[in-house]
């Protein structure tokens, strides 16, 4: 049994929320069934930021899905750009909604603070999720005072519009109810959900992280240079990019935090040597080169 979700708030206006936001927006089977969409942040400039991505994504989309019809595709970024409400207050998005999910800094204090603020806005029913990467879900639920059977973790990937896989991460608590309720709006947006334990990085970053991290010492010891490396995964293993573009598309900052939080923590790993910090990534962060979205990385943009 699963009861229907008609109004979701996505907190955070960044890269991933504004994603999340448009994949609902423009997901033909939510248009249908008239699902609202909210995307919350903290100021006007972060609001417009988050308009920003979602307009290029679209007209991307667009340009494809019309041929080139110019007044067609604007037509698809207008609509679509239409059936998205941009607010500043979260604490109201959360009042008429019935899923909530957060896509703000990647810090646990942060995300408890505003979930704790949330759940008194909340009415009891409104399910609360974190698209966390790498802090546990069960520790960011404990903020809330009665909320843990519809508390979840809602994981997806960049770029979040093209990206079929969304990770439905069930703690001990979380009710049968609520994660179909989630795997329901899933299938609604044009994805494919799995089911993941609360466990570090649950499936993908599990064994993405430790893979990156290895391609990066697999050159510190001077085995192969970073070009063969991409080459290889990509010709090799069918990736659509190899680690090094990979780590840079995610950015290197974003990696070098999971990767020091999972080994300082090392809970719920077996092997903490797989995520130990390699150091040539501590200093390309150190330098200011955090990958594609500044400019340099691994590789200049
Ligand atoms: N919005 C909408 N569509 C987009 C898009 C965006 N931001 N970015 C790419 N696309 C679409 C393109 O329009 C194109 O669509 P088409 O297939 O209909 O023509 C398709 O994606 C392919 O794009 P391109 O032709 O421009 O380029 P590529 O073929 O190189 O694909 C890519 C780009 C989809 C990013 C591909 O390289 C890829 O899949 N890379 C791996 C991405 C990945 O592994 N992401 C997960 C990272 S881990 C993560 O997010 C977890 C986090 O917790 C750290």
């Amino acid at each position: 049994m699963s009861s229907v979700i008609k109004s979701v708030s996505i907190i955070g206006a960044g890269l991933m929320g504004a994603g999340i936001a448009q994949s609902i927006a423009a997901a033909p089977a939510l248009i249908a069934k008239g699902v609202a969409v909210t995307l919350v942040d903290v100021g006007e400039d972060r609001l417009a930021n988050g308009k920003k991505i979602i307009s290029s994504s679209l007209a991307r989309v667009a340009k494809k899905k019309f041929d080139g019809d110019k007044a067609q595709a604007d037509a698809f970024v207008a609509d679509t750009l239409a059936r998205i409400t941009f607010s500043t207050d979260a604490g109201l998005a959360a009042a008429h909604s019935d899923l909530v999910v957060e896509a703000i800094v990647e810090n646990l204090d942060a995300k408890q603070k505003l979930f704790r603020d949330l759940d008194t806005r909340a009415p009891k029913t409104t399910i609360f999720a974190s698209n966390t990467s790498s802090l546990p879900i069960s520790e960011i639920a404990k903020s809330t005072l009665s909320r843990r059977d519809r508390f979840a973790g809602l994981h997806f990937f960049n770029p979040v519009p093209q990206m079929k896989l969304v990770e439905i991460v069930r703690t001990q608590e979380l009710s049968d109810t609520a994660y179909a309720s989630l795997k329901d709006l899933v299938v609604g947006m044009g994805k494919v959900g799995v089911e993941c334990k609360d466990t570090p990085g649950f499936i993908v970053n599990r064994l993405l992280v430790p893979y990156m991290l290895e391609a990066i010492r697999m050159v510190e010891r001077g085995e192969a240079s970073k070009e063969d490396v991409d080459i290889a995964m990509k010709l090799g293993a069918g990736y659509p990019m190899g680690p090094f573009e990979l780590a840079d598309y995610v950015g290197l900052d974003t990696t070098k935090f999971i990767t020091e939080g999972w080994f300082a923590s090392g809970k719920g790993l077996q092997g903490k040597e797989l995520v130990s910090p390699p150091a040539s990534l501590g200093k390309l962060v150190e330098e200011g080169k955090f990958g594609r979205k500044n400019g340099e990385g691994f590789y200049k943009y």
